[in-house]
């Protein structure tokens, strides 16, 4: 029986408690966690891994690279070590690759598969299995890989790799990391150099350990800011040891909740600020919320600092679409922020949020008008009028937010009902665990309820 059946649904109503205070650490980058298992798999020799995610989704990425070869063990120690097989020596594996929920493991692992000699089937949840896929079949089929895939381009499906692949010249015709790293780990065991254009910049942990683990990778950044990637192979790599930093996505549940209940003063460690992931913080500044960086400094390669966040009082705005990429995952939990500011939010540039874990724009509509929001859907966005910081009603007994095994969309509406009269009732809250197991632990210890 599959871990989502809906007869094993693990509902919640997540109400009003007290302030958040202290001081909290979110789990590792998930993103990062991801590419230090891919990479540590294709290294040859020894990858450590400190601050790994331990979230189903980047345990289902060590799964798959485990069933091609690599060794990936945890220690007591809560350190990751990784013995890779090296670039171009990844084995058939020899049963389907349970994705489970994750996007990111199945269109990064089909950029591997794609380069090397070996086929692979990729299976998923129900969420994952409506997900599109075209967009890495389409580049990953230039380069010579075959594919057989459910109608619409969706899982499951099956890949066949080619050796040698054909390097190819791509320009990104959607702004998504998943599809640009596809291509830069394909062209990996590809002769020759395979570039990737990418006209909107999105996140670029792909490019960083790339580079941290050795392979030659070059970036050229031009006029009207399109970055132009290119990759040599056939890569070498060298193991690497990495510290995974906080991931500013689950950091910034904790951050929207400490801006929005009264008396709140949290400080959340050792949070990942790259400028292509921070974006939601910038924003809710602009809005008037109070977060400041303390020690900032370097972690992994990556920027780093303290958040120190304080209840504030919102004013809505108009949310500029170019920093739509940078904080992608994060729109579910602004939309909550928005409910509760003074005066009217809108956001425009959003139709990738309806291709995530769920239709993340019709989700969050339907969930917060059930807890009592004022919301209108758009085409590529919602328009929120917020209560000028007074709680939502909150959902009626009885009434529960789908979240559509959406982990965005069960946190966002958890913090919701921290910031609520009657409280939110979530459906499931199983699907958390896919990014921040311990979530609602760190919940309860922030707002004094554990
Ligand atoms: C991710 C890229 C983004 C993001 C996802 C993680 C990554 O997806 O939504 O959660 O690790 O590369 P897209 O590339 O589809 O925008």
């Amino acid at each position: 029986m599959s871990s989502h059946d809906p007869a094993q649904t693990r509902p919640r109503r997540f109400t009003a408690a007290g302030p958040l205070t202290g001081r909290i650490r979110v789990p590792g980058d998930k993103s990062i966690s991801h590419r230090s298992i891919m990479l540590g798999a294709l290294a040859v020799g020894r990858t450590r891994v400190t601050g790994l995610l331990e979230g189903e989704d980047v345990l289902s990425t060590a799964a798959a690279m485990r069933a091609m070869g690599a060794e990936i063990e945890r220690l007591d120690s809560g350190e990751w070590v990784i013995d890779g097989v090296g670039v171009g020596s990844l084995l058939q594996p020899q049963t389907a690759l349970d994705m489970g929920n994750s996007g990111t493991s199945t269109r990064l692992l089909m950029g591997l598969v794609a380069s090397h000699p070996i086929t692979a089937t990729f299976v998923g949840d129900a969420s994952l299995s409506k997900r599109p896929m075209g967009r890495v079949i389409e580049p990953l089929s230039r380069m010579g890989a075959d594919f057989t895939a459910a109608p619409g381009g969706r899982l499951p499906l099956t890949l066949r790799g080619l050796s040698p692949a054909v390097p190819i010249e791509y320009r990104l015709p959607v702004a998504s990391a998943q599809v640009k790293s596809a291509i830069l780990l394909a062209g990996l065991n590809t002769p020759g150099v395979t570039t990737v254009i990418e006209p909107v910049p999105t996140r670029d942990h792909s490019e960083r350990m790339l580079k941290g683990f050795g392979a030659k990778l070059e970036v050229d950044v031009e006029a009207d800011g399109t970055r132009i990637i290119r990759v040599t192979g056939e890569a070498e790599l060298k193991p690497q040891v990495i510290d995974v930093p906080g991931d500013p996505s689950s950091a910034a549940f904790f951050v929207v909740a400490a801006l929005l209940v009264p008396g709140s003063d949290l400080v959340i460690e050792n949070v990942g600020l790259n400028p292509t992931r921070a974006a939601l913080f910038d924003v809710l500044r602009q809005m008037g919320g109070h977060i400041e960086e303390v020690d900032r400094r370097d972690v992994g390669g990556e920027p780093v600092a303290d958040l120190r966040v304080r209840a504030s009082a919102l004013t809505g705005i108009a949310v500029d679409p170019a920093v739509v990429p940078s904080m992608v995952d994060e729109f579910p939990v602004l939309f909550v922020a928005a409910a509760l500011a003074q005066g009217r939010t809108v956001t425009t540039g959003l139709e990738e949020l309806r291709v995530k874990e769920s239709d993340r724009i019709a989700v969050m509509r339907a969930a917060l008008e059930l807890a009592g929001a004022r919301v209108t859907e758009t085409e590529d966005g919602l328009i929120i009028d917020g209560t000028g910081g007074d709680p939502l009603p909150g959902t009626a007994q009885g009434a529960a937010v789908a979240t559509h095994l959406d982990h965005r969309i069960a946190m966002s509406m958890a913090v919701a009902g921290l910031a609520s009269q009657a409280g939110v009732e979530v459906d499931d809250t199983r699907p958390i665990a896919t990014s921040f197991p311990v979530f609602e632990h760190l919940l309860a210890a922030a707002t004094g309820t554990a």
